[in-house]
C-alpha cells in the first residue's frame, strides 16, 4: 500500500496543491463530539432500527488521502439513523452517502472503511470530509464504485462512542446503516429496492462480516447482492498477540477501548487491572485517529501485557473472555446468506491466514458460497490494495446480476502488482484514482476526457 499511497501522495502535491475546490463549502465543519447533528433524539427507543433520525448534505466536500483534494461528485449526504448497541439498547450512528455523477440509484455499495479508532472524532462521516485534514484513503477505493454510477455509503459503525472491535456494534451498525440508505429516498433519490451489496477490509471486513453474521435474525429483510471481505481478523486473541510490540500495536490499544465502552463489565475490568502509571497513556489512545500523523503518543511497539496487571494473562479471566467469545469472535452466529469474495494475504502479519481459512471452512460447511483468494505475496496492508481488484470484478459481477456457481472455490494467487490484464476490477480502480487526483467527475461516461 505504501508505493501505491506513495503515488498518490507525489501526484496530488506535485500537481494539485494549488486547486481550491472547496470554495462552494466555505464554512468550518464540527467534529461529532461538538456537532449537534450527532445527538441522540431522547425518544430513541421508539424508533425502529433503521429509522432514519436526521439527515443533510456533508457540511463540507469529501476529500481523499491526505486531503489535497475533494472527489469530484455530483453531491454527498448524511443520516442519523437508529441501531442497537451491544447490550441490545437502541443507540444511534451516522452513515454517509455518496452520490456521483450520473448515478444509478438502484444500486448501492455500503463500503466500511478501516477507521480503527475508539476516537469519535475519527468516524468518517466527519474524516472523509477534506476539512478535517485527517489522511484517509478509502475514498480511493470508493472511486471505483463511483465511477461506476454505483451510490455508496459508508456509515460510522463503531458508533457514536466509537466502540472499536465490538462486532455486534458494528454488525448492527452496518445493517441499519443499510435499512436507513434504502429509506432515504426522498432526500437522496436512493431506490427502496436497490441492488445492493457490503465491502470492506480489515477494520471494514469486520463490520461487515458481523452484518452477514447477524443480518439472519436482526435484519432478515435484508438480502444482499454479494460482500468482499479483505483481510479478515476472525480471532481477536491472536490478533492481539500478533500487533504485540508491532508498528500495529495501536490497535490494540484501541480495542480494548472500544470493547470496554460497549461492555460496562469489561470497563470496570480494565478501570480495576491497568496498572496506575500507565492509565493516561493508556487512555490517550481515545483521543487519536489510526492515521493521525500529528499524535505524540501512537503507542506503537508498546507491549500491551505491560500496561495490565497479569499481563496477557488477565485475558483468560472471565470478564474478557466472555466477551471476547460473545461479542468479539468471528463465526458464532449465523452463516452468511450471500456470496462472498474472501481475500487474504497468506503472509497477514496482524491476523493468520489460518484464522480465515478455519472461518471460511467453517461457512462452506454450513453451506455458505465463498470465493476464497489467498495471496502469497504481500502482508496485510499491501493486500488492502492487492486484493482490491479481484474483490472489486467480483461487486461488478454481483451488481450485473451475474449468476453465481453455489459452494466454495480456494484459489492460491500471486497478485504482486497492479496488473490490469488478470483482475477487470483493476482497470477501473486505476482510472478512477486517476479521475479523483485530476479532479475529474466521477460517474459513468466521466473519464472521456483521458
Ligand atoms: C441497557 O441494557 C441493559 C441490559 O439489558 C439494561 O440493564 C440497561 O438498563 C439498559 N440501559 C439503557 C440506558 O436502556
Ligand atoms: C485544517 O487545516 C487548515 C489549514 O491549516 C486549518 O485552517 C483548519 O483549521 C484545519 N482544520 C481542522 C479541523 O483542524
Ligand atoms: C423498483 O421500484 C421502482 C419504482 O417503485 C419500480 O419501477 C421498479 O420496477 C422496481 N424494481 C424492481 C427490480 O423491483
Ligand atoms: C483464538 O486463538 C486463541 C489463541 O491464539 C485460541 O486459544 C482460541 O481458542 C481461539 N479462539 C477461537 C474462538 O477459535
Ligand atoms: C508481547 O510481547 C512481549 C515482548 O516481546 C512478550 O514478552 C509477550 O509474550 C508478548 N505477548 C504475547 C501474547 O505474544
Ligand atoms: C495509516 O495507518 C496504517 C495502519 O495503522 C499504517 O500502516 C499507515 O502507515 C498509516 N499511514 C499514515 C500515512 O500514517
Ligand atoms: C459481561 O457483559 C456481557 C454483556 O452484558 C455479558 O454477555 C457477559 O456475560 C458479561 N460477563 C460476565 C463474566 O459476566
Amino acid at each position: 500500500m505504501q508505493s501505491f499511497l506513495a503515488i498518490g501522495s507525489l501526484l496530488a502535491t506535485a500537481v494539485f496543491t494549488h486547486a481550491a475546490p472547496s470554495s462552494l463549502f466555505p464554512r468550518a465543519i464540527l467534529k461529532p463530539t461538538e456537532d449537534p447533528f450527532y445527538q441522540p433524539p431522547t425518544d430513541l427507543g421508539s424508533l425502529q432500527p433503521g429509522e432514519i433520525i436526521r439527515s443533510r448534505t456533508t457540511p463540507g466536500p469529501i476529500g481523499a488521502a491526505q486531503q489535497y483534494t475533494s472527489i469530484n461528485i455530483q453531491t454527498s449526504y448524511q443520516l442519523l439513523y437508529r441501531t442497537t448497541d451491544a447490550l441490545g439498547n437502541a443507540s444511534a450512528a451516522a452513515v454517509t452517502i455518496i452520490i456521483p455523477h450520473n448515478p444509478s440509484y438502484d444500486k448501492v455499495l455500503a463500503y466500511q472503511t478501516a477507521y480503527d479508532s475508539s476516537d469519535p472524532n475519527c468516524s468518517p462521516s466527519y474524516t472523509l470530509q477534506q476539512k478535517s485534514n485527517e489522511t484517509t484513503y478509502d475514498p480511493l477505493f470508493m472511486a471505483a464504485a463511483l465511477e461506476k454510477g454505483w451510490i455508496v455509503s459508508t456509515s460510522d459503525y463503531e458508533g457514536l462512542e466509537a466502540q472499536y472491535v465490538a462486532g455486534l456494534v458494528a454488525g448492527y451498525a452496518t445493517l441499519d446503516s443499510v435499512r436507513a440508505t434504502l429509506a432515504s429516498g426522498s432526500v437522496t433519490g436512493v431506490s427502496s429496492n436497490a441492488t445492493y451489496a457490503l465491502w470492506g477490509y480489515s477494520g471494514g471486513a469486520l463490520a461487515s462480516e458481523w452484518a452477514l453474521e447477524l443480518q439472519p435474525s436482526y435484519a432478515p429483510e435484508l438480502k444482499f447482492a454479494g460482500a468482499a471481505l479483505g483481510g479478515l481478523t476472525p480471532n481477536v486473541t491472536t490478533v492481539l498477540q500478533h500487533v504485540n510490540k508491532s508498528i500495529f500495536a495501536y490497535q490494540a490499544f484501541a480495542g480494548i477501548n472500544g470493547i470496554a465502552k460497549a461492555y460496562p463489565n469489561v470497563s470496570d475490568y480494565v478501570a480495576q487491572t491497568l496498572i496506575p502509571e500507565k492509565a493516561a497513556e493508556y487512555h490517550a489512545i481515545n483521543f487519536q485517529c489510526t492515521n493521525d500523523t500529528n499524535a505524540q503518543n501512537r503507542l506503537d511497539f508498546q507491549d500491551i501485557s505491560t500496561y495490565f496487571k497479569g499481563g496477557f494473562a488477565a485475558l483468560n479471566d472471565p470478564i474478557p473472555q466472555s466477551v471476547i467469545t460473545y461479542g468479539a469472535s468471528m463465526g458464532f452466529r449465523a452463516t452468511p446468506q450471500a456470496p462472498l469474495y474472501v481475500y487474504k494475504a497468506i503472509g497477514d502479519e496482524i491476523s493468520p491466514v489460518a484464522d480465515t481459512d478455519a472461518l471460511v471452512s467453517k461457512y462452506c460447511a454450513a453451506g455458505a458460497t465463498i470465493q476464497y483468494a489467498r495471496n502469497a505475496v504481500g502482508e496485510h496492508v499491501a493486500e488492502a490494495i492487492l486484493g482490491s481488484g479481484g474483490a472489486f470484478g467480483f461487486l461488478m459481477d454481483r451488481f450485473e446480476g451475474k449468476a453465481v456457481t453455489p459452494g466454495c472455490v480456494t484459489e492460491n494467487v500471486a497478485v504482486s502488482s497492479l496488473d490490469v490484464s488478470s483482475f477487470e476490477g483493476f482497470g477501473t480502480e486505476l482510472l478512477a484514482v486517476l479521475a479523483v487526483l485530476l479532479l475529474q467527475p466521477l460517474g459513468p461516461r466521466s473519464l472521456q476526457g483521458i
